[in-house]
């Protein structure tokens, strides 16, 4: 037997000795470790062994010692992941190389045999106390217990509370230190209970938040939503701060990294873009407000990226050990319950494709569209090639993959999930465009599904074949609101029946299609253009003729016929507006699902407001799409 496979086995032998222990109602401890860089869930002691432990108390105001506060994220009907980091001059945290493993067999045997390195370790305040609690005073918190702080993963905590909590309640929690430094107190909310009859679901979701380029309004707006939990679709950071030559981040909103780079290469470099995002006011009371569940897009590593680890603006060749830097920091900075391991390769150290069962209402599947997926299909050039092209044969050969390949790809899985799913609505956590968009008889996008147009097919045939209904596609990635019809056959019969539909979210901040033509004028980028500019340029000559300088009765002129473009050559695309940001929210009972738009005034200050953009209602068992305001 391996190791890891006793590790796993220790594990799951302690977390039944800790439901038992729970069921008594003596289990007072928890811990949770990243053993052999795995979450690994553990447990517990009776009341006899937690009199054995020091109770840490609040000292210090709340959030002082924790510079990017706090995080939940993959709810389940019994807990969440709770995350924090501890800044390391307050403490120093436990490296991996110090971790016992006879910390499990000490789980294992809830008796007298405590630890001794583990109690000297929470001792020597190497470990934080957490409390989860139904009220927010922490008077009688439900569970309490201590995490390692790790050392080698950037004084980082995680604790998967999942197995100890009630189904559908609102929970806080809070982390202190043995020093006395507690941080600022967060909330969750648990599912529905698996499979039970649920009435209602309501999330919001989100999709690329550059920072470099505005302030996170959308995020203050949304912390103020009553919420089960929040998607976020990818792009949650930009590998890219930019040059100050020719780039145009807000003044305090600039990112300088230790290796004196634009782009992050290094696991220091990817550890301060995270934690510079993680510091901002906003962003921390989204989290601190609501539970997220996160894939990434292409940003968390290089833009446009694809198997095998190629990052092709930065080289034609593959950098496995830049993209294993990246899943690691991921990892280390997103609460979600995946393992890694970098011993196993880039592709092989993480799995962040997974699905949540929400009740008996909603099943969300969120896939990964950029580790397992094929090169561009026309080339890697940007202009004619990438982007704005007129295609080639590649996108309908059958080899061209966005989900991967093989008996136990994630496309079988994704298939497989789908078509047994007993929920009404099915979510789709899907990074990039479903949908077509043609722009002026050329594609404009081949980075999303346009350019894997064979296997979008084979999904939506399989789909159609196996009567999969109440399919709702979420998507992010191209900094546009849009509300699409999924067509049977896009290609042939744009008359088709509809399959499912296909929702967009504009971006948090990262730069839309009219703040890239103001951008193509000026001869300014942003770290986040989802179009390369000299292609922005083209459109616009295009649409508008030759030009030296657009006002900004031109700017909308140009950016409104281009919507209208976008809506006559894509009759499946319904609604189309890239001259905003904000968020989505989706409101699911058994009857219909609700879409709504938020759209913030600016993101390039912090005095913004809030308006609705757009309201649709999806019927169940009807792919459609009614506009209800709009
Ligand atoms: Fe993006």
């Amino acid at each position: 037997m391996s190791e890891e496979t006793k590790d796993v086995q220790n594990v799951n032998a302690a977390r039944r000795v800790f439901l038992k222990s729970l069921l008594a109602g003596s289990a007072l401890i928890v811990l949770e470790s990243f053993n052999k860089n795995t979450i690994v869930s553990a447990l517990a002691a009776t009341s006899n062994q937690n009199a054995n432990f020091p109770k840490f108390s609040a000292v210090y105001s709340p959030g002082m010692g924790y510079p990017q506060s706090v995080v939940s994220g993959d709810p389940t009907d019994s807990g969440a992941i709770l995350w924090t980091r501890v800044d390391p001059s307050i403490a120093a945290g436990i490296s991996g190389t110090q971790y016992d493993p006879g910390l499990v067999k000490w789980m294992q045997q809830p008796s007298s045999q405590v630890n001794p390195s583990v109690k000297d370790a929470i001792e020597a305040g190497q470990f934080v106390m957490f409390e989860v609690s139904e009220t927010e005073d922490f008077s009688n918190p439900v569970l309490s217990g201590f995490a390692p702080i790790w050392k080698d993963f950037d004084n980082i905590v995680k604790v998967d509370v999942d197995g100890f909590l009630q189904p559908r309640t609102q929970y806080a929690y809070r982390f202190i230190t043995k020093s006395g430094y507690v941080s600022k107190t967060g909330r969750f909310k648990t599912l529905p209970a698996a499979g039970a009859d649920t009435t209602n679901v309501k999330f919001a979701y989100v999709s690329c938040d550059d920072y470099t380029n505005g302030y996170y309004n959308a995020l203050r707006f949304l912390a103020n939503e009553d919420l089960d939990f929040v998607v976020h679709l990818g792009d949650y950071v930009y590998e890219s701060v930019g040059d100050p030559n020719y780039q145009n981040p807000l003044p305090d909103r600039q990112i300088s990294l230790p290796s004196n780079q634009s782009k992050a290469f290094t696991i220091d470099d990817y550890r301060t873009i995270y934690r510079t995002y993680r510091s901002d006011a906003d962003l921390q009371k989204m989290h601190e407000t609501h539970a997220m569940i996160a894939i990434w897009d292409d940003h968390e590593f290089a833009n446009d990226c694809y198997y095998p680890a190629i990052a092709p603006d930065d080289s034609p060749n593959s950098s496995p050990s830049r993209r294993l830097t990246a899943n690691q920091v991921w990892f280390e900075y997103m609460p979600a319950r995946v393992t890694f391991d970098a011993s196993k390769g880039f592709e092989d150290s993480i799995q962040i494709y997974r699905n949540v069962k929400i009740g008996n209402l909603v099943e969300l599947i969120m896939t990964d569209e950029r580790l397992y997926r094929s090169s561009h299909p026309c080339g890697e050039g940007l202009v004619d090639e990438r982007y704005f092209t007129s295609g080639c044969d590649k996108m309908n050969d059958p080899m061209q993959t966005m989900l991967g390949t093989g008996e136990s790809s994630q496309k079988e899985w994704f298939l497989s999930t789908l078509k047994s799913s007993t929920a009404v609505w099915k979510i789709w956590g899907n990074e990039v465009q479903y949908a077509p968009l043609m722009l002026l008889g050329k594609y404009l996008n081949l980075d999303a599904w346009d350019g894997f147009a064979w296997e979008r097919q084979s999904i939506t045939n399989e789909l159609k074949t196996a009567g999969v209904r109440n399919l709702i596609a979420i998507t992010g990635d191209l900094h546009t609101f849009e509300a699409n019809l999924i067509k049977s056959d896009y290609q042939n019969d744009a008359d088709s029946e509809a399959v499912g539909v296909e929702f967009m979210v504009g971006s948090v901040t990262s730069s839309n299609l009219k703040e890239m033509l103001v951008q193509a004028v000026s001869g300014r980028l942003s770290n986040s253009d989802p179009i390369p500019s000299s292609i922005m340029k083209k459109i616009t000559g295009q649409l508008l003729g030759p030009f030296t300088v657009l006002t900004d009765a031109a700017i909308n002129t140009v950016i409104d016929q281009l919507s209208n473009v976008v809506l006559m050559e894509n009759p499946w695309i319904k609604l189309f507006n890239s001259s905003t940001h904000g968020y989505s929210i989706f409101e699911l009972t058994k009857n219909k699902a609700t879409w709504t738009a938020y759209t913030v005034s600016t993101i390039k200050s912090k005095q913004a407001s809030k308006s609705l953009l757009w309201q649709c209602e999806v019927p169940r068992d009807e792919a459609a799409i009614n506009i209800i305001k709009g």
